[in-house]
């Protein structure tokens, strides 16, 4: 029996926190077939594009997946900003005017905190949360409930990098965004992995591996080649489409063929020209406790060959 065949092992509870986007849309594509998760929910926030628009994706991605989990809506803005979008990168509608058929369901009248606090009760401490977009939802829910940290087990999160970034020199969209959410979630306590841009331009498929997965040609395929492939070759990854939030999926599905090391991380709130910045310190003397797991490398080949191979399940 094969790794993916085997799904009577425990399972992984996750919440994914998303801003569906193009690879946020890819990135639930494969969490609803990993066979080590157990996607209890999809939490929306303003990123990308305005709350509406992440919901009403989000709705329309559950349903070319077949999945019935609520979706949650979250924060229409950031904590303490004006909301800052990315319509040149995802399309006005946030899926680059993709046509799928408008959502049999509603949103669900929890809001993203509050589905996220019952569900971290009800998983006894067993809960991980998947963050692929601005980490407002998770700050409001820290802060909403303050016995939430400790029943969290694992945040993985999608955002920000050691060196460098996308919005800015210094800063990555997701944390750049919500620089005081990011912070508040840093300080958390609760244990984090960090899938940044280190190693998301790594996390890359080529044109022709894009290809390989349209000709599978289930439904599903072809929507996760055309969110895919439109992120192909451009300056930043001349070799493929990075795949920034799949990787944080695929991570906390198994972490085993990725490298990660262990150092503090703070965010910038306060620069002019830094806004956004994930201060990172692997080594210096002035480094304080580590509050998180860095991951810096994986090894891209597997990582392809495990998307396809998801995809393949549909
Ligand atoms: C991140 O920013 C968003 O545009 C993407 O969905 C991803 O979460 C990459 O910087
Ligand atoms: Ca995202």
């Amino acid at each position: 029996m094969g790794r993916y065949d085997n799904m009577s092992e425990k399972r992984i509870p996750v919440i994914i926190d998303c801003d569906p986007g193009c690879d946020d849309t890819a990135a639930l594509l494969l969490a609803f077939r990993c066979p080590e998760l157990d996607v209890r929910g999809i939490t929306t926030v303003s990123g990308n594009v305005p709350l509406d628009k992440t919901t009403y994706n989000a709705l329309r991605v559950a349903e070319a997946i077949g999945t019935d989990v609520r979706v949650c809506p979250g924060a229409d803005r950031p904590m303490f900003r004006e909301a800052v979008y990315a319509p040149h990168v995802h399309g006005e509608d946030g899926l680059l005017g993709i046509p799928l058929p408008a959502p049999k369901r509603k949103a669900s009248f929890y809001k993203a905190w509050d589905f996220i606090y019952e569900e971290a009760a009800a998983q006894e401490g067993e809960l991980e949360i998947i963050a692929v977009g601005p980490l407002t939802n998770l700050a409001i829910a820290l802060a909403a409930h303050n016995d939430l940290a400790g029943m969290i087990k694992r945040i993985v999160i999608m955002g920000g990098a050691a060196q460098g970034g996308n919005v800015t020199p210094c800063a990555e969209f997701n944390i750049y965004v919500d620089p005081e959410a990011a912070g508040m979630v840093m300080k958390s306590g609760i244990p984090l992995c960090v899938c940044g841009l280190d190693v998301t331009l790594k996390a890359y498929l080529t044109a022709a591996e894009i290809g390989e997965i349209k000709a599978l040609g289930t439904p599903q395929a072809e929507l996760f080649a055309a969110v895919t492939e439109q992120n192909c070759e451009k300056v930043f990854c001349p070799q493929g489409a990075p795949l920034h939030d799949p990787a944080a999926v695929l991570f906390a599905a198994d972490s085993s063929y990725f490298t990660v090391q262990r150092c503090w991380m703070g965010v910038e709130t306060t620069g002019t020209i830094t806004r956004g910045k994930t201060v990172t310190d692997c080594w210096s003397d002035a480094q304080k406790d580590p509050n998180v797991e860095l991951v810096l490398d994986v090894d891209r080949e597997r990582f392809a060959k495990t998307v396809k191979r998801l995809m393949e399940r549909y």
